[in-house]
């Protein structure tokens, strides 16, 4: 009796063992499967190329690791040293437009080993308080990264704001410029959306879209309201090119960030010449959220918040018509500028 009882003891620990040793050597044999996913290769052409052809992007992403720990403000100036660390004014920046994308863009871009981005929006340029503390207050205000890396920053406040062009331009007149617009009409009520939220948090009443979309003594668009005037993008970016021109701005299409993410992410590669690195393994559809979210490696992954992707109030439908015929020539306008025609009805 007791020796048969050994030996099915003996036999539990067998299968047992085998399937730790098994699951180790799967774990193993991913890994090594995910580093051939990104071949070790230089990044190639960017931004006024220094020492970058010898400097392996896996080598970066390792790195990624350690200055995460450097952003959590942990680190010692003499660690900062050793690692080479610098904070650089950003190569990009995402100036808007509010609501069209501007967060999962900065995120989703952040998954290129080569870009680090600035996790809060820091408002130097459209904030003359902050403004009026100098560049070097706004270069601190950067994340930890190497030489080789660029950094991106966005504050979707820029894109409308008087006096950004002209200041972005004294800082640096080659710049690069993200704007991600989504289809104006659905950006208005994503807006209004945002701004009730706020005030149902604060127990406030506030007014339905419609009341204040449509200018109740003319029925027309009223085009005194923040979240009508944020839409028409045109006008926006006239002023802007005042200061540069066009090739310095790329335009990402948000609508078709949310569903199809990789052919944007790989356009805006392209356009900041950066090496080919995001892929479709970085992207996964969460259909709990609706929305795709991001995988850095096998551990870690992450979704945007809550407050991305919420659900919209409905809209009386001749009011969505009203202004989409009141955007449609303003679109035009903007896709003539822009070179980029988007199906916006
Ligand atoms: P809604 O909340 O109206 O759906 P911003 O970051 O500029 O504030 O933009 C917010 C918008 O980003 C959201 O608007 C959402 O539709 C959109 N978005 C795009 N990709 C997303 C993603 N992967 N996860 C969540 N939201 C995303």
């Amino acid at each position: 009796m007791l020796f048969k009882q050994q030996a099915w003891l003996r036999q539990k620990l067998l299968v047992l063992g085998s399937l730790a040793v098994g699951s180790l050597l799967y774990l193993v044999a991913r890994v090594g499967s995910l580093d051939r996913l990104q071949p070790i290769c230089p990044i190639e052409g960017r931004f006024g190329a220094r020492n970058q052809a010898d400097f392996p992007l896996r080598a970066l992403q390792f790195k990624r690791g350690l200055l995460h720990e450097f952003r959590k403000g942990n680190a010692s100036k003499e660690q900062v040293h050793l690692h080479d660390l610098v904070q650089q004014l950003p190569k990009a920046i995402i100036i808007g437009v509010r609501k069209g994308g501007t967060r999962a863009l900065l995120e989703m871009l952040n998954l290129h080993p080569a870009v680090v981005k600035a996790s809060q929006e820091i408002h130097f340029f459209d904030n003359d308080e902050n403004y009026a503390k100098g560049i070097e207050w706004y270069r601190k205000k950067m994340p930890f990264s190497y030489p080789q890396q660029i950094t991106i920053e966005k504050s979707p406040a820029y894109f409308i704001t008087e006096e950004v062009p002209e200041r972005i331009y004294k800082m640096n007149s080659s710049i690069k410029l993200l704007i991600i617009v989504r289809e104006p009409t659905t950006r208005a009520v994503s807006d209004y959306t945002q701004v009730l939220e706020g005030k149902e948090r604060k127990n406030k009443t506030y007014y339905k879209f419609e009341k204040l979309a449509i200018d109740p003594n003319t029925c027309e668009v009223n085009t005194k309201y923040k979240a009508v005037r944020t839409s028409i993008y045109t006008k926006h970016l006239e002023r802007w090119l005042k200061y540069f021109p066009i090739e310095q701005f790329h335009i990402v299409d948000g609508d078709r960030l949310i569903t199809e993410p990789l052919p944007e992410l790989q356009l805006v590669e392209k356009f900041l010449n950066l090496p080919p690195r995001i892929s479709q393994y970085n992207l996964y559809f969460n259909a709990t959220r609706g929305f795709y979210c991001l995988r850095f490696n096998i551990i870690f992954n992450k979704c945007l918040a809550g407050s991305k992707g919420r659900i919209h109030p409905e809209v009386d439908p001749f009011v969505i018509t009203k202004l989409r015929k009141f955007f449609h020539p303003f679109n035009q306008k903007f896709y003539q500028i822009t070179g980029r025609t988007l199906n916006w009805p």
